[in-house]
C-alpha cells in the first residue's frame, strides 16, 4: 500500500540484536535494571491494526492510524508503529510478572538528524495478581509496596509536584482504588527512576569529566496515552535542557480484561532506544546507527565502559531547494508544518531536535501524541509524502528536509511551498553531479506521485 521496498528491506537488520552495536549495548544496560523481567527481543514487525491500535484503545479517528503517519501493507496490516502493539498479546500469554520488549518500529516521519522512519523502542510492564494477594492474606497495595522496597535507592533529586491522579487531567480508573493506583504508580516511578539514573550516570561517565557539570535532576510530568491512566512522562535535565525520556502509566484495565487476565493490574512504559543511545554516546546523527562503516562500528563494545563516540569525519553538506504549487484542492490539507530556519542555521543536533508533524510521543520518537483529531484519512497533500519520496530517492544521503517557505496566492488561492534538502553523506564527500541527479529525480517524482506543479 504505502510501504516502500526500501523500508521493508530494513526488517532483517535487527540492529538491537547485533553484537557490540550501540543499540544492543543500550538495550542491555536498561535490561540490567529490571532483574527477573522476561525479555522478548525478536517479535516480528508486521502486525494487525487490531494489535497496533484497537487492542490499546486508540479511537477510530486517531491521527496515528492515518496513511500519512503509518506504513500499511493492506487495510488491516501495518508495520508496528510502537512496541505497545505487543502489549495485549504479552499480557494474554501471561508468562511473567514483568516483561521487556525491544524491537524495530516504523513511522512515516520528518527527515532530520534525530528522525528516521525505522527506529527502536523498548516497552516494559509489570503486573500483579489481585487474587494472589488475597491468597497471601494481603491487600494488593501491600504486595506492591513490599516489591517496591526491593528496588535500589538513588539520591538524585526528583520533582513530582502533581497528585497521583486528578479527575480531569489524569484520572484514576474506576476499577482501581486510590490506594492501588498510588501503590502501582509509586512502584512504576521508583523502577523507572532507577533505570534512568543508571543511564545518565553512565552518560556522565562517558563524557570523561571527573565531576558532571550539573547534578542529575529528573521530573515527572503528567501525560496522556490512550492505553494508560494516570499517565506520565519522565524528563531528565541533560546538558542544559529538560529531555523527555519515556512515557508510562497505569495500564488501562480493559486491555488486561480483554487479554483474559482480569485479575491482573499494573504499569507499563515505552522509550526510544536511539534517543537514549544518542545521548549516552553523543552520537550526532540517527543515520549512523545504520552505518556498516568500521569507523563507526569499531567504537562500541559490550565489554568496554561506555565512551563518547568520536565523529570520524564531517563531509560537506550541499543544500538544494524545491518549490512547488500544491494541487488547488489541497491547499488547506494536512502537513501544516512549522517553518524551520534554513538548515545551515540549525545548531541543535541533539536527539530532541523538533520536527514538523506531531503524531506520536515525544518521549519515544521526539514528538508528542496529540489527542484524537478528525483528520481525513487521505488528505491530498501531506508533508510526510515529500519525506517518503526524499527517502526513496536519496536513501541516507539526505540529512534533513525542512519547509523554508509557504504562502497562498492572494488571487488564485493556490498554495506554494518550498522545501530545503540538505544532502550529506556520513561516509564520503558527494559530487555535484551526484546531488544534482538526486535532486532532479526527486523533482520528477514529486510531480509524478503528488501531482504538484514545480515553480
Ligand atoms: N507507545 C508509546 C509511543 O510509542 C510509548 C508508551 C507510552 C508506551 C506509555 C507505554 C506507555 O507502554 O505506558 O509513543
Amino acid at each position: 500500500m504505502n510501504t516502500p521496498s526500501t523500508i521493508l528491506s530494513t526488517i532483517p537488520r535487527r540492529l538491537h540484536l547485533q553484537p557490540d552495536h550501540p543499540l544492543t549495548i543500550t538495550r542491555k544496560l536498561i535490561e540490567s535494571r529490571f532483574p527477573g523481567y522476561k525479555t522478548h527481543n525478536d517479535l516480528f514487525p508486521i502486525v494487525t491494526t487490531g494489535q497496533n491500535f484497537d487492542s490499546l484503545g486508540f479511537p477510530i479517528d486517531h491521527i496515528g492510524r492515518s496513511r500519512t503517519d503509518t506504513y500499511y501493507l493492506n487495510k488491516e496490516t501495518v508495520l508496528r508503529t510502537h512496541t505497545s502493539a505487543h502489549q495485549a498479546d504479552t499480557f494474554r500469554n501471561n508468562e511473567s510478572e514483568g516483561y521487556l520488549i525491544s524491537a524495530d518500529v516504523y513511522r512515516r516521519d520528518a527527515i532530520d538528524r534525530s528522525h528516521y522512519p525505522v527506529f527502536h523502542q523498548m516497552e516494559g510492564a509489570r503486573t500483579w495478581d489481585r487474587q494472589q494477594a488475597e491468597r497471601e492474606g494481603k491487600t494488593l497495595a501491600q504486595v506492591i509496596s513490599e516489591d517496591e522496597e526491593k528496588i535500589p535507592k538513588h539520591n538524585v533529586s526528583v520533582e513530582d509536584p502533581n497528585p497521583t491522579f486528578h479527575a480531569e487531567r489524569n484520572p484514576l480508573q474506576k476499577c482501581h482504588s486510590a490506594e492501588e493506583a498510588i501503590a502501582i504508580s509509586s512502584h512504576l516511578k521508583r523502577s523507572l527512576e532507577d533505570m534512568v539514573v543508571t543511564i545518565f550516570n553512565a552518560a556522565n561517565n562517558a563524557t570523561g569529566k571527573a565531576t558532571p557539570d550539573e547534578p542529575l535532576q529528573v521530573r515527572w510530568v503528567e501525560a496522556y496515552f490512550p492505553f494508560t491512566s494516570p499517565s506520565w512522562e519522565l524528563e531528565v535535565f541533560w546538558q542544559g535542557e529538560w529531555l523527555e525520556v519515556l512515557g508510562c502509566g497505569v495500564v488501562s484495565q480493559p486491555i488486561l480484561n480483554n487479554a483474559s487476565v482480569p485479575n491482573r493490574v499494573g504499569w507499563a512504559f515505552g522509550l526510544g532506544l536511539e534517543r537514549i543511545a544518542m545521548l549516552l554516546y553523543s552520537i550526532p546523527d540517527i543515520r549512523l546507527f545504520w552505518s556498516k562503516d568500521k569507523r563507526f562500528l569499531s567504537q562500541f563494545s559490550e565489554q568496554d565502559v561506555i565512551r563518547r563516540f568520536v565523529p570520524f569525519s564531517k563531509h560537506p553538506a550541499c543544500f538544494k531547494d524545491v518549490s512547488f504549487w500544491l494541487r488547488s484542492s489541497s491547499s488547506a490539507a494536512g502537513g501544516a508544518a512549522a517553518i524551520h530556519p534554513p538548515a545551515g542555521d540549525m545548531s541543535d543536533n541533539s536527539p530532541t531536535a523538533s520536527s514538523a508533524q506531531s503524531s506520536n510521543s515525544m518521549a519515544t520518537s521526539g514528538k508528542p501524541i496529540p489527542p484524537a483529531a478528525s483528520v481525513p484519512l487521505s488528505s491530498s497533500f501531506h508533508e510526510n509524502d515529500v519525506m517518503e519520496i526524499a527517502r526513496e530517492v536519496c536513501g541516507d544521503l539526505v540529512e534533513d528536509v525542512r519547509l523554508t517557505d509557504s504562502f497562498v496566492h492572494p488571487k488564485t488561492g493556490r498554495k506554494s511551498v518550498c522545501y530545503r534538502l540538505n544532502y550529506r553523506s556520513l561516509e564520503r564527500t558527494l559530487t555535484n553531479k551526484e546531488t544534482n541527479e538526486l535532486h532532479e529525480r526527486l523533482r520528477g517524482l514529486l510531480v509524478e506521485r503528488l501531482g504538484v506543479e514545480l515553480r
